[in-house]
């Protein structure tokens, strides 16, 4: 693929998909990160002449229009990061977009309507496609985040018009082929979460990839259960111990140290400040669950990471969103920035808890590379090809 920097705008209209997918809370964005992380290729379509006109998804309006998730919501926000008027087109095809594009002035930026108002986008449809292609002269692709869905605006696009990846876009491609696709080895992956069976895959592949996977969240209590040892009334998942079991073995085949909690921190029930109490993996007691890694746990975690070049994490390793168990999360996520503004890391992190909890530990700006990608993250991790940069070329 080619870089929007690589592309002759000068004059040209340039649609361009990027992820507004924010949180809104009574009409405003609570958090512009996604905002702020598409200004630059914004501003870089403006210096190179072209005429940005921006198309983007909000919400699952499931096809229908919906007020409470147009993209009008947004457009504030956005003009507040870019520091210029952004006009606003109701729709993203038919004569309101089209007149809309026709009235942009050079330096002016216009945003369409939320491109799944129309049942047509998310199945792809080729007319649909052709009628945003009316819109512009080149496509520029700047939602990674969006990039695992073969959609109308993220794929059928790609094909119609010629195309580039965005700056935001080809960073998140640089850095998690730096962590992942051709890594400085040791490698470490760290995996949390709350379920082994949506993250199997992710598993899988992470094995025959990485040099130590240390997994944590309640998935490791199925793996823990998977041992045989006691979990008490722990989240896990008894149907999966044997597919556990065989994830322990894959590992063991392809050279990879899988890391399994060495204590854990259980309680009686998940509630901000319960009486938490720290033991063994064989100690859990019946009528106690396990909430989170202990001390020895993240020490172990630190020798590990001291002796890696590059850490991919995705996925708390405890109930993180209500204290005290998120003590292991924010200490291994600590020891990770560390160790990275040492300069003996490259730390790249993805997905929306493990985002909040670095934000919340107050590392986020510490790692080498933060992913503004949830589901599309994760999909790259677990080796996927994202139809929507398969379609850049
Ligand atoms: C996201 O928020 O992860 C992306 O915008 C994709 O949204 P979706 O899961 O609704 O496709």
């Amino acid at each position: 693929w080619k870089s929007v920097e690589q592309m002759d705008l000068r004059g040209k209209r340039v649609l361009t998909r990027v992820d507004l997918n924010v949180p809104v809370e009574n009409g405003q964005v609570t958090d512009t990160t996604r905002i702020d992380r598409i200004v630059p290729t914004i501003r870089a379509i403006l210096a190179g002449g072209g005429k940005p006109i921006l198309l983007a998804h909000f919400g699952r309006p499931k096809g229908k229009v919906d007020p409470s998730q147009s993209l009008r919501l947004v457009g504030p926000a956005l003009k507040e990061a870019l520091g210029q008027p952004v006009f606003f087109a109701p729709d993203c095809v038919g004569p309101q977009a089209e007149a809309a594009v026709a009235a942009l002035q050079d330096g002016e930026v216009l945003l369409l309507e939320n491109t799944r108002f129309h049942p047509e986008e998310e199945k792809n449809d080729p007319a649909f496609a052709a009628a945003m292609a009316r819109l512009g002269d080149v496509y520029c692709n700047d939602a990674f985040s969006a990039a695992h869905r073969a959609h109308a605006s993220t794929e059928g696009l790609a094909r119609l018009l010629p195309s580039c990846a965005g700056l935001l876009m080809a960073e998140e491609l640089s850095a998690l082929d730096r962590a992942l696709g051709n890594p400085q080895r040791p490698v470490v992956a760290i995996v949390g979460g709350s379920k082994v069976s949506t993250k199997l895959d992710l598993l899988n592949n992470l094995v025959t990839k990485v040099d130590h996977l240390v997994i944590g969240g309640a998935m490791a209590n199925t793996f823990l259960h998977a041992q045989g040892y006691p979990v008490g009334h722990s989240l896990h998942e008894p149907d999966l111990a044997e597919t556990a079991r065989a994830i322990l073995t894959a590992a063991e085949r392809a050279g990879c140290e899988i890391v399994l909690p060495r204590d854990v921190v259980v309680a009686k029930e998940l509630a901000p400040g319960a009486t938490e109490s720290f033991v063994s993996p064989h100690e859990c007691p019946d009528d106690m669950m396990i909430l989170d890694v202990g001390p020895q746990t993240v020490s172990y975690v630190d020798t590990v990471l001291r002796g890696a070049r590059t850490l991919i994490w995705n996925g708390p390793v405890g109930a993180f969103e209500t204290p005290p168990f998120d003590a292991g999360t924010h200490a291994i996520a600590r020891k990770a920035a560390d160790l990275t503004q040492a300069g003996g890391l490259v730390s790249v992190a993805g997905g929306g808890d493990t985002v909040a909890a670095l934000n919340d530990t107050g590392v986020a700006g510490h790692f080498t590379y933060v992913s503004s990608a949830g589901g599309a993250f994760l999909e790259w991790m677990e080796g996927k090809v994202l139809p929507g940069v398969a379609a850049l070329g």
